[in-house]
């Protein structure tokens, strides 16, 4: 029994289906996979080719790589290229549907079928026990097996289904839990943020604790987001302020260095690197209006920092209903990194977003699904 018809669900279930196990997945949903069709705008970053275990983030970075191991982004791209599905790489090793994400859920669902599997949706868990075999509860009638899979995913997007039942699941048999938290998303400043920067677009060199990324961030109306601010969501703690370089491509002490015979003042050497509306919001307490010959070290140091290591203090994440991930979930610790199977309770696995193993924005969440719903469906 597979609790969750998403992408580790399903995957699972095609591996168990293949060597011919008896396989149901029961999904809470209408339909299996909404996930994979809000994904990537509608065009699914299904895996990324260069994906190691140095793009998850858990409190045991090695647990991912065995799985990861046996099952590779070439290996998903051989059935990408099964069934003919077009794909391009965006850029980094991102790899995304050419057409629709629509197509991986019916790639899956052809693999399940192939593979006898059986799709129970529209279907709502009462309660799960265990008695030597697992039953399941719900309102389609009781399901029984030796072996139970949790593959509800995380807590995010709850507008698609999203629900804490794995968590829940982990609970009841008595599992640890890593706390967890909304992640890859956008984050609110501690102070006011200034309506007037709202849409501004720049690319930055973002660092959150020993995590670099280079990419866009966004000002939106109550913090920052955009790609590189997703990035270091993984990594932030509440607490500890983010650094930004937002001028990555230049060096300010060098460009001031060659003003000293001009006449040109700071907020002109700035202009062409960063929008002036940046330049006036940030730099107005430190730009003195005179000619960068004519700044003291101390002023010429105060906006070489407020630009290349702007220092930000977030509150907040803009929480689960923006949220691509869940940072956290079931602990490493209690599973094994060969077949995602309890150690204490034989029989029950989790894979997927419900295991605390988080992946880097641009196709690695997917990677992860795919290669632990493997590990667990080639064990079963
Ligand atoms: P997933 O969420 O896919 O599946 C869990 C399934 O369990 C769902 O079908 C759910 O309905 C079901 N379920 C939950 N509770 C249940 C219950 N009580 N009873 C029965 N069923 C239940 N990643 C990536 O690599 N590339 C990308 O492009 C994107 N894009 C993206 C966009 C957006 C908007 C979001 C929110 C997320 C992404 N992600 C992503 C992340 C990626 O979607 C996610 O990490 C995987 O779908 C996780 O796969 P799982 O199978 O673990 O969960």
């Amino acid at each position: 029994i597979i609790i969750g018809g998403g992408a580790a669900g399903l995957f699972c279930a095609i591996e168990a289906g293949k060597r011919g196990k008896r396989v149901v997945v029961i999904e809470r949903n209408a339909e299996v996979g909404r996930k994979i069709i809000i994904s990537g705008g509608g065009r699914c970053n299904f895996t990324n080719i260069h994906t190691t275990s140095e793009n998850f983030v858990s409190q045991n970075p090695h647990f991912a790589k065995s799985a990861l191991s046996r099952f590779t982004p070439h290996d998903f791209l051989a059935l990408i290229r099964k069934h003919k599905i077009a794909y391009f790489e965006k850029k980094l090793g991102q790899l995304f549907c050419r057409d629709s994400s629509r197509q991986i859920v019916e790639m899956l669902m052809a693999e399940c079928r192939a593979a006898r599997v059986r799709v129970e949706a529209n279907c709502e868990i009462n309660a799960v026990s265990q008695g030597g075999r697992f039953t399941v509860e719900t309102s389609r009638g009781n399901f029984e097996s030796r072996n139970l899979v949790i593959a509800c995913g995380g807590l995010s997007f709850q507008k698609i289904g999203a629900t804490d039942l794995g968590h829940r699941i982990a609970g009841q048999f008595g599992l640890n839990i890593v706390r967890t938290r909304p992640s890859l998303v956008g984050l609110v400043l501690e102070g006011k943020s200034n309506p007037r920067l709202a849409g501004i677009s720049v690319d930055a060199l973002v660092t959150a604790g020993k995590q670099q990324f280079r990419d866009n961030i966004l000002f939106t109306h109550r913090g920052l987001s955009g790609p590189a601010i997703l990035q270091v969501s993984n990594y932030w703690r509440r607490g500890e302020p983010v650094t930004i370089d937002l001028v990555p491509e230049a060096d300010l002490a060098a460009i001031f260095a060659g003003e000293m015979a001009g006449r040109r003042t700071a907020s002109s050497c700035l202009a062409g690197h960063v929008p002036p509306r940046l330049i006036r919001d940030l730099g107005d307490r430190h730009i003195p209006d005179k000619p960068v010959a004519q700044l003291n070290k101390h002023e010429i140091e105060q906006i070489r920092e407020t630009f290349h290591q702007w220092k930000v203090r977030f509150r907040d994440t803009e929480g689960y209903d923006r949220a691509e991930v869940t940072l956290g979930g079931v602990s490493t610790s209690e599973l094994s990194s060969q077949t995602m199977e309890s150690k204490h309770v034989p029989g029950l696995f989790f894979i997927g977003e419900v295991v605390d193993i988080t992946g880097w924005l641009g196709g690695y969440n997917f990677q992860w699904a795919w290669a632990s719903g493997h590990a667990a469906g080639s064990a079963i």
